[in-house]
Formats: structure tokens, C-alpha cells, sequence
């Protein structure tokens, strides 16, 4: 029987990949996307557990799943809802208890088992139960991507495919090697062939996705473990891969031969998200990062020699535990010495179950909020001046959505900016490069106007 699946999707890009992942494991067995949760039989919501801000949404959000449900009874119809990804993993039997009307939980290792989970929780819903509450936690065995199907959902020209996955650094603040296991790499042959597959179904930009992508070591054709570097001059060699990314990386994972490909492979794009999280070496060290502020300032001097335009973006966190005034300084101070295009600055927060939970000196709320927004201004000035800088270039842009206002369309630079293009009206995304003539910066974007109509 048909049925709609509506798939809400917090976090990370991996969130987004295994959404879309999700639904390929579903259509054979009958589902396919409904737009809204109002048009849908069942629910997934993909979870995040980064912040405890980003956890708490899910559920506000199944209180509300909960009332739908309740109104369509009068109507005779149901609603099957299921908790994936990393909140899942981390509260497990623990969300059940919580919320007693779910009908499934399931970790991000195990979402192509999703198919018999669901046939249950139809089943047990058929038999009158008010919450299914069936539990798959477990980080199994046989690989995940092994067992799931070709991606058939329709890719667009801007695509992500998944690498590698966990982590194996253990840094005292993050829940991802808890919630997402130990680092694997899944081997080149089947990344190559699903990144020909992303290509013929229209991909020109490939992201290549993993919790630390560039700790990459798929075993190649030759029976060798190949570093990113060299898995991305592959992908480049791909006829119709015009643009390559990979996200997210670690500072002391940058080997040479990568930091090279830079230089060398034309479509692997200028910017790279670094995230260095603190400039001071006392809070490095608590947080397990393994470098230094200026281990970190020489890794990007290299990118830079390598790629002189490159973009470099990052992640900060402020308020990690024992954070001292003049370690704050130091992060200031470490931002403008690198000169970010872009970058996230977020609160500390402590996550149950990392070894940072239980550090003493908590730093108070106030403290958190005002070094937060001195940082977000610093990064703002700095991402102005990075945006400032393309005023007058012409850079090709990818134009794959609607822009914010009527008439406008949107995309991104080689550079990762965010760029809204005047169009004439009803002109619909190309999903082509474009020569854009930037016009006008923002902190968070430019402007400007396609190239050819500047000529004319
Ligand atoms: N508190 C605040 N920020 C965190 N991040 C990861 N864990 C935490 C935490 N416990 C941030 C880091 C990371 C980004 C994805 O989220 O900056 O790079
Ligand atoms: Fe988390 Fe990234 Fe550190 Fe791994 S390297 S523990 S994913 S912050």
C-alpha cells in the first residue's frame, strides 16, 4: 500500500545525507516523500545531540507529533513516529520512557534495518498499541552501507555523499564517538561508484561528508588504505565532477599530500571548514584537540601557500570549563591572525557522558554569553572583510535554490559565500556555474548580478 513518509532533519550535513538515505531504504516497501508532516503516515525525525539545545527540540517536537496523532483519530487515521539519529543513539530505551507514544528509535548505524522496524511498528499500531516502542541502538556487526540499496532520491547539482564515519579523537566535549562510533572508511570502489551515480543523475558539486573526513583511509582497489588526498584526485578524474568539498576536518589530520591537492586539483573548490574550537593552549589541551594555536596557524600558513586564495572557515566554542579571560583573548586574537571567511561560534555545553561533564569551573551563563557575542562580532568583521574583498571579481556560482526576496536566485561561490543573484522574474535556478559579478557585501553574503547581462 502506498504510504507518505515525512522526514524532519536537525544538525549536520550527515543528518542530511542519511535522511535522504532513509528514504531510499523506504521506497521499495512503499513509501514516498510527503511535503508536510500534515500529509504524512509516518514521521521520522533525524536527531541531533551536538548541544543540549539541539536535543531538547525533539521533543517539544513530539509533544506535537503526539496531539496530530490524537486529532486523527476521529478521522481513523494513524501516525507511525520514529526517533533516527544521534539523540536515538545517546537516550535509546531512555526516549521510550520519555515517550511512551513512540513507535520506533533507531541509531544512525542502523537505519537500513528501518524496512523490518517499520513492518512491526505497523503491525503492533494494526493491533491497537498506543507507542510501539521498538528500540535499535546497537552498532552492528556488517556495515551499514553494505546493506543499503542504490541512492535513487534525486541528487540536484549540489550533492553529499557520505565517506567515512565516527570518530576516533575523543575530544572531552563531543558526544559524536558515543553516538557515532568508531571511525570507518568506506572503501573507494563503491564511493566512486556512487559518485558516478550522483553525476548522471545531475550532481556537479560532490561534498564528501564525514565526522573527520580527512582521518579517510577507504581501502582502495589495491588492497591499500588511500588517504583523502588521494580519493579526492579520483573523484576529480570522474567525467561531469566539477566542483568537490569535503566536510568536516581536523587540524592534525591535514597531511601534506591533501594540503598538495589543493594546489593541484583544479575542481577541488578554495575553502575548507578547519575547525580549530579554542586559541588557547591550556583550554586545546582540556579539550583534548592534540595541537596548539600555532600548530594550527602553521597547518593553514601551509594551505595557504598551496592554494593562496583558499577560504578557510571554523568552529569555536566559548566557555569550555576553567576558560579564563585570557584564555578568551587568545581565541580573539587567534581568529584574526587566521583570517576567517567564515565561522560558527556556539556556548560550551556540557553533554552526559563526555569526560568534559565532569570537569569543575564551569564558567556562568553571563560570562558564556558576552564572550559569545564579542566573538560573533570579531568573526562578523572578518567574514565582511573576506566578502568585501570579491567586490568587482566575477567568480562562477553554483545557482541551485530561489534567492531570499522575489526575482532573486541563490548559490554559492568557490569560496562557500552565500550569493544572491538579481534575475529576471520567473527565472528558475540553472543548477549551472554562472559567472556572477559580485556587487555587494554582507557579513553572511554577496550580491551580484550574472556576467553576461553586465556585457550587455
Ligand atoms: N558544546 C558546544 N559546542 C559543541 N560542539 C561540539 N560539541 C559541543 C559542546 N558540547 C561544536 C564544535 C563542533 C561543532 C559541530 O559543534 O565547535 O565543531
Ligand atoms: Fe567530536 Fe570532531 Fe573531536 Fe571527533 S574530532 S570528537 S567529531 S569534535
Amino acid at each position: 500500500m502506498a504510504k507518505k513518509l515525512f522526514i524532519q532533519t536537525y544538525g549536520c550535513q550527515m543528518n542530511v545525507y542519511d535522511s535522504a538515505r532513509m528514504a531510499d531504504v523506504l521506497a521499495p516497501h512503499g513509501f514516498t516523500l510527503a511535503p508536510t508532516v500534515g500529509d504524512a503516515d509516518m514521521v521520522i525525525l533525524n536527531t541531533c545531540h551536538i548541544r543540549e539545545k539541539a536535543s531538547e527540540k525533539v521533543y517539544s517536537e513530539l509533544g506535537r507529533l503526539r496531539m496530530l496523532r490524537e486529532e486523527r483519530k476521529t478521522a481513523g487515521r494513524d501516525l507511525v513516529i520514529a526517533v533516527g539519529g544521534c539523540v536515538a543513539q545517546a537516550e535509546g530505551e531512555e526516549m521510550t520512557r520519555r515517550a511512551p507514544f513512540l513507535d520506533i528509535v533507531f541509531g544512525p548505524q542502523t537505519y537500513h534495518r528501518l524496512p523490518e522496524l517499520v513492518s512491526s511498528a505497523l503491525h503492533a499500531r494494526a493491533r491497537g498499541s498506543s507507542g510501539a516502542g521498538l528500540v535499535l541502538t546497537e552498532f552492528p556487526a556488517e556495515a551499514k552501507f553494505d546493506s543499503l540499496p542504490e541512492a535513487t532520491t534525486a541528487s540536484g547539482p549540489s550533492a553529499f555523499l557520505s565517506v567515512q564515519e565516527g570518530c576516533d579523537k575523543f575530544c572531552t566535549f563531543c558526544v559524536v564517538p558515543y553516538t557515532r562510533g568508531a571511525e570507518y572508511s568506506r572503501p573507494v570502489s563503491a564511493i566512486l561508484e556512487e559518485a558516478r551515480g550522483l553525476v548522471a543523475r545531475g550532481a556537479i558539486e560532490i561534498t564528501l561528508l564525514g565526522q573527520n573526513v580527512n582521518a579517510f583511509h577507504g581501502e582502495g582497489a589495491d588492497g591499500r588504505a588511500w588517504p583523502l588526498g588521494r580519493l579526492v584526485r579520483a573523484l576529480a578524474d570522474i567525467d561531469g565532477v566539477r566542483r568537490i568539498r569535503y566536510t568536516t576536518s581536523h587540524p592534525r589530520d591535514m597531511d601534506d599530500d591533501l594540503i598538495a591537492a589543493h594546489g593541484e586539483v583544479p575542481a577541488l573548490m578554495p575553502y575548507l571548514h578547519l575547525p580549530v574550537q579554542s586559541g588557547s593552549d591550556a583550554v586545546l589541551h582540556a579539550m583534548n584537540r592534540r595541537y596548539t594555536a600555532t600548530d594550527y596557524l602553521a597547518v593553514i600558513g601551509k594551505l595557504r601557500r598551496a592554494r593562496p586564495d583558499i577560504a578557510l572557515a571554523s568552529d569555536f566554542i566559548v566557555g569550555f570549563p576553567g576558560e579564563t579571560d585570557r584564555d578568551f583573548e587568545a581565541t580573539l586574537a587567534l581568529a584574526r591572525a587566521a583570517g576567517f571567511a567564515q565561522a560558527y561560534a556556539f556556548k560550551y555545553s556540557a553533554r552526559p557522558g563526555t569526560p568534559a561533564a565532569a570537569l569543575a569551573d564551569a564558567i556562568p551563563e553571563d560570562v558564556k554569553s558576552e564572550r559569545l557575542s564579542a566573538l560573533q562580532d570579531a568573526l562578523a568583521e572578518l567574514s565582511l572583510a573576506f566578502n568585501r574583498a570579491s567586490v568587482g571579481r566575477t567568480l562562477p556560482v553554483l545557482l541551485d535554490k530561489r534567492g531570499r526576496r522575489p526575482g532573486q536566485l541563490g548559490g554559492r561561490s568557490p569560496y562557500m559565500q552565500a550569493v544572491h543573484v538579481s534575475a529576471p522574474p520567473g527565472s528558475a535556478p540553472s543548477g549551472a556555474e554562472t559567472p556572477v559579478r559580485i556587487t555587494n557585501a554582507f557579513a553572511h553574503s554577496v550580491e551580484g548580478v550574472v556576467a553576461a547581462e553586465v556585457a550587455a
